[in-house]
């Protein structure tokens, strides 16, 4: 069987080709342009993935020695994402599946990540719990199988990776922050500021509360800007990473607590960070829990991960008309609501 997987979501052009149960193909174009106007445009992003999808489907093809026809099925993020972005990976997965007279699956990008760790030698064993850390998303989710989930906890605000671009934006760093803040953080004292862990009911987070603080620390402590060392930028990196560490471990370890898992999984873009590794490894330790961080290029935005999901979908039975879904970008639970009712 022949899996074709599309992510346009956000500013990575993905295609993924898994073959025969094998990944022979992951191929992550980054819209690194972005930068230099401190955030993704949403307009820009959407031309830019027009103008490679192609020529990246061609080299997953070469990379996979299969033609067009050898597609068995076909998958792409349906949202959530920005809209014009997705409409573009959405539209050609169907166009190709009508065309080919072949399946399609519309993959929660999300979900996507959820079940990335499948993509690595050792996997995770259900029902396992799965900490999504991404730039638009922060949940604990208990994953009882590959159709039952159950969300624990989300943000009440602001995403984890979201809070990293922000304060390293304050910080006068480039887009994306979060590698920025790490790498920073490396030379300075996490010990130095003590920024706030905000106080959340159940397993919910809340890092606008953080992100404020940062914000005032700077205002107040140097209102010439220009005054702020680099040992300054330094130290600010670290407490800031130290205190989003200190929230994501609480609330987790809350979780590992009072469910029942086998494993623990760490996944999104935000995983690529070094200190919540670390963490979640002391984690795993403690709590005697297997553990599954994807590797970095399952991480980020990915196709790899929208294929697998789309095939899990597929061989669980769930079916989609070309119609499907409503509207490109709609919500999560949306998603789950509406898929249920299939
Ligand atoms: O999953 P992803 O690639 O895209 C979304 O679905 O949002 O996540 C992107 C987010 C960005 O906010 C980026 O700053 C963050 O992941 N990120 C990191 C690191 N690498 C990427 N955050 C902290 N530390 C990192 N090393
Ligand atoms: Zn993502």
């Amino acid at each position: 069987m022949n899996i074709l997987g599309i992510e346009t979501s956000c500013d990575e052009t993905s295609i993924a080709v898994i073959s025969n149960d094998k990944l022979t193909a992951n191929l992550i174009s980054s819209q690194d342009f972005h930068a230099k106007y401190g955030g993704v445009v949403p307009e820009l992003s959407s031309r830019a993935h027009l103008q490679i999808i192609i020529p990246l489907i061609k080299d997953a093809l070469k990379k996979s020695n299969l033609e067009l026809k050898d597609f068995d099925l076909i998958c792409s993020t349906a949202g959530p994402g920005l809209i014009g972005a997705l409409l573009v990976g959405l539209t050609f997965a169907k166009g190709l599946s009508f065309s080919l007279n072949k399946p399609f699956i519309p993959v929660d990008h999300i979900e996507g990540h959820l079940y990335s760790g499948f993509l690595m030698e050792d996997k995770p064993e259900f029902p396992y719990l799965a900490l999504v850390v991404s730039g638009g998303h922060t949940l604990l989710v208990l994953v009882k199988s590959f159709i039952e989930m159950k969300i624990l906890g989300t943000t009440v605000d602001d995403a984890a990776g979201e809070a990293f671009d922000k304060v390293s934006k304050m910080l006068g760093f480039p887009y994306p922050g979060g590698p920025q803040i790490q790498k920073n953080a490396e030379s300075g004292d996490e010990n130095k500021i003590d920024f706030p862990v905000a106080e959340t009911k159940g397993y919910d987070f809340s890092f606008s509360g953080l992100k404020t603080a940062v914000l005032r620390y700077i205002q107040k402590k140097y209102p010439d800007k220009s005054k702020m060392t680099q040992q300054d930028l330094y130290d600010i990196s670290a407490s800031f990473q130290q205190a989003v560490v200190k929230a994501l471990v609480q609330k987790t370890k809350q979780a590992i607590e009072n469910n029942n898992i086998k494993s623990l999984s760490l996944v999104g873009g935000v995983a690529a960070n070094k200190k919540i590794r670390e963490a979640f490894n002391e984690l795993s330790h403690k709590y005697q829990k297997k553990l599954v961080i994807p590797e970095l290029q399952y991480c980020g935005d990915n196709a790899a991960m929208i294929a697998f999901r789309g095939k899990t979908l597929y061989d669980s039975g769930k079916r989609f008309g070309l119609d499907y879904p409503p509207y490109p970008g709609f919500k999560f639970e949306d998603y789950n609501k509406s898929k249920s009712s299939l």
